[in-house]
């Protein structure tokens, strides 16, 4: 053992040398301290706040330092550099993609776009009034019954195939559950467009032959969907890997990571920021806003994370993206005091000694108001490029000889062994 941890069990008296691995120690390992006529011991950690669950190649976070990282490069630099699918690519290769590489990868997934007729009957079938998510959830669930080969997940060709189609459909099932929302008929998808372009024409073409999006919108777009690609163990890519564990079909795990994306507490926060600034109104209004927030009596949205105690390095790239959009649109009243906010809560004390900064949520849903996306499309923007770092940790647990069945342990809190009473005696 090179590194290790010696753990004296004062019920006991007896000490245990754990063998630590990579800043870790095994929680199997725990099983032998145990009491006689006791189960060994073993960890109690709600929200896995400090265990870890995989080993990951995949992205890198460091918190402190503000870092996020893809395979090893730069987010700063990815997003300024490189495109969605060339991203997509790496992450679920592990390396940047050669011209052939990209050429080919472009080429499949373009191949892929459409849907089958009968998904667009069943994205038809809902209310008028259906949240798109959901919509999203269903149609990406009801993709297996199209593919249902997809169940053979040891054979890495069809895993290949599943994984291209995924990608593929997003876009087309997200803009069709848009459309549907607005009542309006659904675009079939251009291939001769980008992954961006064709998206934004998906969703905003009416009867112009050929749509053709402002290239700063689709740039920007790009850079959206890159800074949203993967975000390592999130709620999200923890529920397509444990549902994935269970070796289903990956439509299905990544169904459970779009459920999990819907919850407020993961995807919803760019809404609440927008509904907060709509709130303050006006710039006047923000000392005394920012003392209520101080007081405790509501948070500052889109700002702290639980990883990242520094300025979320998605945060400053998405400013930046801020000003390419309102220069087409027209600048989003609510920037100012966006701004403003941002300005005063950096430089006051109870933000500062909190290590609270702005994250990816505080600008986010003003591009989007300002690209015209109604609120509930904000999540379903996310889950788009979110599918290519669900499925890259998909295909890593899949191949990794480690993992099991995600399966916790619980401490049981209830009755025992009680007698049945029938119902006319309670
Ligand atoms: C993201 C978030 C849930 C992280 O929470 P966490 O890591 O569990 O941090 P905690 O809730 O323990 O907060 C630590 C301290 O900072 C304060 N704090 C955290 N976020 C705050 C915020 N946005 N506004 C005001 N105070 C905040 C807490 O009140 C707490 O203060 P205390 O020590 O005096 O009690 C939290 O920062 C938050 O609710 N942010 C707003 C919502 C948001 O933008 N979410 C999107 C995340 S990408």
């Amino acid at each position: 053992m090179t590194e290790s941890l010696t753990v004296r069990d004062n019920r006991t008296g007896q000490e245990y040398e754990l063998e630590i691995t990579d800043g870790t120690i095994r929680a199997a390992d725990l099983k032998q301290i145990a009491v006689e006529g006791q189960p060994g011991l073993a960890t109690y950690d709600p929200g896995f706040v400090n265990t870890s669950s995989c080993r990951s190649a995949i992205t890198y976070i460091d918190g402190e330092a503000g870092i996020l990282e893809y395979r090893g490069y730069p987010i700063e630099q990815l997003a300024e550099s490189s495109t969605y699918l060339e991203v997509a690519y790496l992450l679920l290769n592990g390396e940047l993609p050669t011209t052939d590489q990209l050429a080919e990868w472009t080429h499949e997934v373009t191949y892929h776009t459409f849907v089958h007729e009968n998904l667009k009957q069943f994205i038809q079938g809902f209310r008028y009034d259906a949240h798109p998510m959901a919509m999203l959830m269903a149609g990406v669930s009801a993709l297996s019954t199209f593919y249902p080969e997809a169940v053979q997940i040891d054979d890495a060709e069809n895993r290949q195939l599943q994984i291209t189609r995924m990608i593929a459909k997003m876009p087309t099932l997200g803009a069709f559950a848009f459309r549907h929302q607005q009542g309006k008929p659904y675009v079939y998808p251009d291939n001769g467009l980008s992954y961006a372009a064709n998206f934004l024409a998906m969703l905003f073409k009416m009867s112009e032959p050929e749509y053709k999006a402002d290239p700063r919108l689709v740039q920007a777009l790009e850079v959206l969907f890159i800074l949203h690609a993967d975000h390592e163990q999130n709620a999200s890519a923890n529920a397509v890997r444990a549902v994935g564990s269970t070796e289903v079909d990956p439509y299905s795990a990544v169904a459970a990571g779009i459920a999990a994306l819907y919850g407020p507490l993961h995807g919803g926060a760019n809404e609440a920021v927008l509904r907060m600034l709509r709130r303050i109104g006006s710039t006047d209004n923000i000392p005394g806003f920012i003392e209520g927030v101080k007081a405790g009596k509501e948070r500052l949205m889109g700002f702290g994370h639980r990883v990242y105690k520094n300025y979320d390095p998605r945060a400053t790239i998405i400013k930046k993206a801020c000003d390419d959009v309102f220069e087409v649109t027209g600048v989003n009243p609510l920037l100012k005091i966006a701004q403003e906010l941002e300005k005063i809560a950096l430089e006051d004390e109870y933000f500062v000694s909190r290590k609270l900064y702005p994250n990816v949520d505080f600008y986010s849903g003003l591009i989007y108001e300002a690209l015209e996306f109604p609120p509930e499309m904000f999540t379903v923007l996310f889950a788009i490029p979110r599918t290519s770092g669900w499925l890259a940790q998909w295909s890593e647990l899949i191949t990794d000889p480690e993992q099991k069945i995600a399966r916790p342990k619980q401490i049981y809190t209830g009755h025992r062994t009680r007698q049945f009473v029938p119902i006319g005696q309670r």
